[in-house]
């Protein structure tokens, strides 16, 4: 069954989405680096490497079920944090705002009766889960140690791991 039209722009506002998560954890990244903390770079470029994953596991689908793919403009994102500690925080919120958005894909996929699409989104929804347990990980990690010259080497030692 060909997906319903307004499935599809839904979907096609999701890859956007998820490219512009890339984007912004790609913009991170580059921040850490310039801060030299190379291991939190390296993990938000992991990070950026995976949704872009998402995007295009979005874009097969869409092209799988008989849809058209459109792609939308990204704005350029934030390029400066005051402290580690304020990217992981943004991070985690950016996780929270995608997950709603994927709760509401599936609430419209419910609605529509659209039982593949709601199958293929509950993947997002696990992996939101892990997504946002990792940035919490993280982000009480800077918390609990604050931000010393030993902490920060620490954590970034640890975060080169991924
Ligand atoms: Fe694609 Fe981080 O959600």
């Amino acid at each position: 069954m060909v997906i319903d039209a307004k499935m599809e722009q839904a979907l096609n506002g999701q890859i956007q989405a998820e490219f512009e998560s890339a984007y912004l954890y790609l913009s991170m990244s580059a921040w850490f680096e310039a801060n030299d903390l190379p291991g939190c770079a390296h993990w938000m470029r992991k990070q950026a490497g995976e949704e872009q994953e998402h995007a295009m596991k979005l874009y097969k689908y869409v092209v799988s079920r008989g849809g058209r793919v459109t792609l939308g403009a990204i704005a350029a994102p934030r390029c400066d944090w005051k402290s580690a500690t304020e990217v992981f925080e943004q991070t985690l919120g950016h996780e929270e705002k995608v997950t709603q958005l994927i709760y509401a894909l599936v609430d419209a996929a419910v609605e529509m009766k659209d039982h593949a699409t709601r199958e293929m989104l509950g993947w997002f929804v696990n992996e939101q889960v892990e997504e946002e347990e990792t940035a919490t990980e993280i982000l009480t990690k800077f918390r609990k140690l604050g931000e010393t010259p030993i902490s920060l080497s620490m954590i970034d030692q640890q975060l080169a791991a991924r």
